[in-house]
């Protein structure tokens, strides 16, 4: 019988053994015990039994500790370098505790004495196989179960996108919304001056110029606002452009004008003492400050006021200050830049104030106390997702009775 290796592709059905020894005489009685059982490899010495094990997939190696050229110990090492799932017997003569302790280390799964007795053998290899195929199913469970688990993983980040991606599309009508309020009431003012005249004065044309400049303004703010959001489904950040806040706040006044929600109801905007810049898309700024005013007139049908007021703060917000309670809340305080100096924007209203049950729910998306033709319950969770992408800081100070204030801080520049 020659010492080359069997290299004839085993059955899938049966386990490989793999028999490593560099003396004739147990490799063939070996080969005699198991070639009705398992796929043989025969290899006569370390350098085979390694080339085999790199060509074929084995299940369980018997070695022979002691052999010439390569030992049986390295062997070990090189087989479970190429698979560590490989179950390895030793086979193994009068070797020092060491040896074996190395051989253990390397884990071995096995040892047996030489010469060995066929019912020991069977019974150590019989083990190994075993070992080998539970090995391998609790391998084959653990990927199924990674997968599954992946999969699951990717399914909750499609569903979040999905949600995220529903939240736009309904912020943008949202926020949409209010310019095309304005629009239309420009439209309505203009209907109103020109519907009767036969003929149109100068002044009447001055009048209509002016009011197309705004509403021209109010459709660039409509595409700001569906770009803005569009970008971020796409993922890109919005390079924020550098807003002086006075200018923003006359603006604001002027919209704020024309916007049905005021009724008859008081309306004031302060301009800062000192002007300040802020890192800040206009755009963003505006809405935030429009969705707070919105929210203003309509928290009561009695008559009532609406201030904006701000000032700029040279000192940082101290932490002690920032607590909730039942008459106060304060978000986006992890993302906050507590540098100076800070913009302070209240707006302030003279309404019913908000009850302590309703507080801590009024930033949650899609919760309103309106009816569903009045709100859809966004106003606020956009107002906190414009403030959290400025780094800025949310208070909500409220008293039955009292009225609420709104107020953000910005972090700021002054304007040299
Ligand atoms: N100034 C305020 N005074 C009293 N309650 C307020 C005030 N601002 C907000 N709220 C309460 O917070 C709730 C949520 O406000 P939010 O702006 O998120 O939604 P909404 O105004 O109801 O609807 P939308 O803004 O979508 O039109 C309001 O329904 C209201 O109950
Ligand atoms: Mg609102």
């Amino acid at each position: 019988m020659s010492a080359a290796p069997t290299t004839e592709p085993p059955p899938a059905f049966r386990g490989t053994l793999l028999i490593c020894d560099d003396e004739e005489g147990p490799r063939l009685s070996l080969r005699v015990v198991f070639k009705d059982e398992y796929n043989l490899l025969l290899a006569s010495d370390g350098r085979q039994a390694i080339e085999l094990a790199q060509q074929h997939r084995i299940d369980v190696a018997v070695l022979d500790i002691r052999m010439g050229g390569m030992s049986g110990i390295e062997v070990l090492e090189r087989l479970k370098f190429i698979d560590p799932h490989i179950e390895v017997v030793m086979m193994t003569a009068f070797e020092t505790a060491d040896t074996m302790r190395q051989a253990l280390r390397l884990r071995a799964s096995d040892y047996i004495n030489k010469p060995f007795d066929i019912a020991t053998m069977r019974a150590a290899v019989g083990n190994a196989f075993h070992r080998r195929s539970l090995a391998g199913e609790i391998q084959d469970s653990a990927e199924q179960l990674n997968h599954l688990m992946a999969e699951l993983q990717n399914q909750k980040v499609e569903e979040q996108i999905s949600r995220t991606r529903g939240d736009i599309y309904a912020s943008i009508i949202h926020d949409i919304n209010s310019p095309l309020t304005v629009i239309s009431g420009y439209i309505q003012m203009m209907n109103e001056r020109i519907g009767v005249a036969n003929q149109l004065e100068v002044e009447d044309l001055l009048f209509i110029k002016d009011n197309l400049k705004t509403i021209t303004r109010q459709v660039t703010n409509c595409i700001e606002i569906s770009r803005r959001y569009l970008g971020f489904l796409r993922r890109q950040s919005e390079a924020s452009t550098i807003v002086g806040v006075n200018q923003l706040l006359t603006d604001l006044a002027e919209l704020v004008r024309v916007h049905p929600s005021v009724q008859n109801n008081e309306f004031s905007c302060t301009p800062l003492a000192e002007d300040v810049t802020v890192g800040v898309n206009g755009t963003d700024l505006i809405q935030i400050l429009l969705n707070l005013c919105t929210n203003a007139f309509q928290c009561t049908q009695q008559v009532h006021r609406v201030e904006v007021s701000g000032e700029v703060l040279g000192e940082p917000i101290a932490p002690a200050q920032i607590h909730d309670g039942p008459n106060d809340r304060w978000l986006n305080i992890e993302s906050f830049d507590n540098t100076v100096p800070l913009l302070k924007l209240t707006v302030r209203d003279t309404g019913p104030g908000i009850p302590a049950e309703v507080l801590p729910k009024i930033f949650d998306a899609y919760f309103t106390t309106k009816s569903t033709r009045n709100g859809t319950g966004l106003g606020l969770s956009i107002v906190q997702r414009l403030v959290k992408a400025a780094k800025g800081l949310l208070h909500v100070h409220t008293q039955a009775g009292a009225g609420t204030a709104f107020t953000i801080y910005l972090p700021a520049r002054r304007k040299d």
